[in-house]
């Protein structure tokens, strides 16, 4: 059921890569989705750039050109899901440890669609638990600055990010202020990116129920 929900979300974002000629892609089920309704259309656009190794083997297996984000300048659109979405259209993401990257697309792009069904919108975020990339040698000292913050730091075990680092879920977090963390949390020594997405928040978010398919803006 969710699956389907999140196929409808992915079906409902092609009207906007209408004439764009690379495509950012994000990382997770609900991205997939979207990469395989690209196959039939992969003529009509150059390639894209992609936020993981992941999404990457997926784009090729279907023919779709891997380009280097440095050589394509600003994007016209990017697409990726969420681990949490608010009213104010901004979110906690990470739940599949591309955040950095995925951060690194949406911030060099103009529009941010955010393909979801609806059980990640929520009033505040911050029950999931909210990822940190890290340096591996500063994953004791970032763990305490969190816990002085007010979070529970958990080392997500055997995983390691596609940049070679290590991620920490912060769990008990009730995110009240999502710019002021999201700022706190990147001032950490050793921190790479947090997940929330609140500075660069999304444009449009597409949002699939059982009724229809709820489009989100500010
Ligand atoms: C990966 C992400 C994903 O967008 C997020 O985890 C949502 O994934 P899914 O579409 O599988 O629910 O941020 O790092």
């Amino acid at each position: 059921m969710q699956e389907n929900l999140k196929k409808q979300a992915a079906i409902a974002a092609l009207p906007y890569i209408k004439n764009c000629r690379i495509l950012g892609i994000g990382t997770g089920s609900t991205v997939n989705h979207f990469i395989d309704q690209l196959a039939p259309l992969k003529a009509q656009f150059e390639g894209a750039v992609s936020s993981s190794e992941t999404s990457t083997e997926k784009l090729l297996s279907l023919g779709i050109p891997i380009l280097d984000l440095n050589a394509v300048g600003t994007l016209d659109v990017y697409i990726d899901g969420a681990d949490e979405i608010n009213n104010n259209l901004q979110l906690v993401k990470g739940g599949g440890g591309a955040l950095t990257r995925e951060k690194i697309i949406a911030a060099a792009s103009r529009r941010f669609i955010c393909i979801a069904d609806q059980s990640k919108l929520v009033s505040r975020l911050g029950s999931f638990p909210l990822p940190l990339e890290v340096i591996p040698m500063a994953r004791s000292y970032v763990a305490r600055e969190v816990i002085a913050l007010g979070g529970r730091p958990v080392w997500r075990e055997n995983f390691i990010t596609d940049n070679g680092n290590i991620i920490l879920d912060i769990h008990g977090l009730d995110i009240l202020e999502p710019m002021k963390l999201e700022n706190t949390l990147n001032n950490i020594t050793g921190v790479v990116t947090n997940g929330l997405f609140a500075k660069r928040s999304a444009d449009t978010v597409l949002l699939a129920s059982e009724k229809s398919t709820q489009t989100l803006t500010l």
